[in-house]
């Protein structure tokens, strides 16, 4: 991290959205300014788009709101820590795991290598989208996961209600939609072990301000906060009520289960009463989409009447 931190000073300057010399960023971190041309390089790397002008100096091509903790902290939790450029927020709670506090949460600007379910890498450029990662700790052990990732997506579609947002849809297991567009994702990695308690790292991913440039990475119809709200300053409120409402539907998970949570599931379902295809692994079924079962599972209806499936990738029956 501490490699990254003239790069992070220089992005403070910038985030105004003006121009500022090479001269003025130089004397403001001390270092010369082919230093400075240098750094502007890497962090244009970072999926940030720099205009470099004759006379004038660096400029964003437009403001960012850079994350700030007093603004993203949440008094019921631990302060998240608020990370410049990281691998992955979900692998970095999962390395520092022994160490953490439940509730302890990171945010990132940048994400090098974050990554999506199915082994699907997730894109995310500096500054403009939520990488939020939140550790917990399920005394049940295994077991009281079960159904946990379907119950964070309906945290996820209520904080976002919170903030303005109408419209969104969830699709099983967890992915946030609106308008069939994918909005966001979450992907909930564990440690256990047997008769010991559950390691759980929540990660949530939602596009917020998504660049063209970089949707040929995506392969699927997207859509991001700034169409649907027409703002994009809005990731330290966004990440903050995604703290509260993660918070609380945590405490409610582990005192109720899922069962508190699949009238709410059902409602936001996407698929619902749907013809759909869902691809396993072995091959696809068909059927039409019955909502969820106790334990989380997608209920089809078809030929071989009520089947529930774990796993799978739906889509619609074309
Ligand atoms: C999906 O829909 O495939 C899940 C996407 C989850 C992305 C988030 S971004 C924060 C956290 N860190 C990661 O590397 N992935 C999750």
């Amino acid at each position: 991290m501490k490699e990254h931190t003239k790069k992070l000073e220089i992005l403070r300057l910038l985030s105004d959205g003006h121009f500022h010399s090479g001269e003025e960023l130089g004397e403001q971190l001390n270092i010369s300014r082919a230093a400075i041309s240098k750094h502007i390089n890497v962090i244009q790397s970072w999926g940030l788009e720099i205009y470099k002008v004759k006379g004038k100096g660096y400029s964003l091509s437009t403001p960012i709101e850079l994350l700030q903790q007093e603004l993203v902290s949440h008094n019921k939790l631990p302060k998240p820590e608020v990370l410049g450029v990281v691998d992955s927020t979900n692998q970095y709670l999962l390395n520092n795991m022994t160490s953490l506090e439940c509730g302890q949460s990171c945010i990132a600007e940048y994400q090098s290598a974050g990554r999506g379910r199915r082994g699907r890498s997730w894109v995310s450029p500096f500054g403009g989208n939520i990488y939020l990662s939140l550790y917990w700790r399920l005394d049940d052990g295994l077991a009281a996961t079960m159904g946990l990732s379907l119950a964070v997506g309906i945290a996820v579609v209520e904080a976002l209600e919170n903030l303005g947002c109408s419209g969104l849809k969830l699709k099983w297991p967890n992915d946030i939609y609106w308008n069939n567009r994918k909005l966001g994702g979450v992907l909930i990695e564990l440690s256990a072990q047997s008769g010991g308690a559950a390691h759980v790292v929540i990660g949530i991913g939602i596009n917020v301000d998504l660049s063209e440039r970089f949707t040929s990475e995506i392969d699927q119809p997207w859509v991001d906060l700034k169409t649907i709200l027409g703002q994009n300053h809005i990731r330290n409120k966004l990440a903050n009520t995604l703290l509260v409402s993660l918070e609380e539907t945590m405490k409610a998970f582990e005192c109720f289960g899922l069962s508190h949570f699949i009238e709410r599931w059902n409602r936001y379902d996407n698929f619902k009463g749907q013809e759909i295809s869902l691809q396993l692994g072995n091959g696809t079924v068909t059927g039409v989409c019955n909502g969820i079962d106790a334990q989380g599972a997608l209920l089809l209806i078809n030929a071989d009447g009520l089947t529930a499936y774990n796993g799978g990738e739906i889509s619609i029956k074309k």
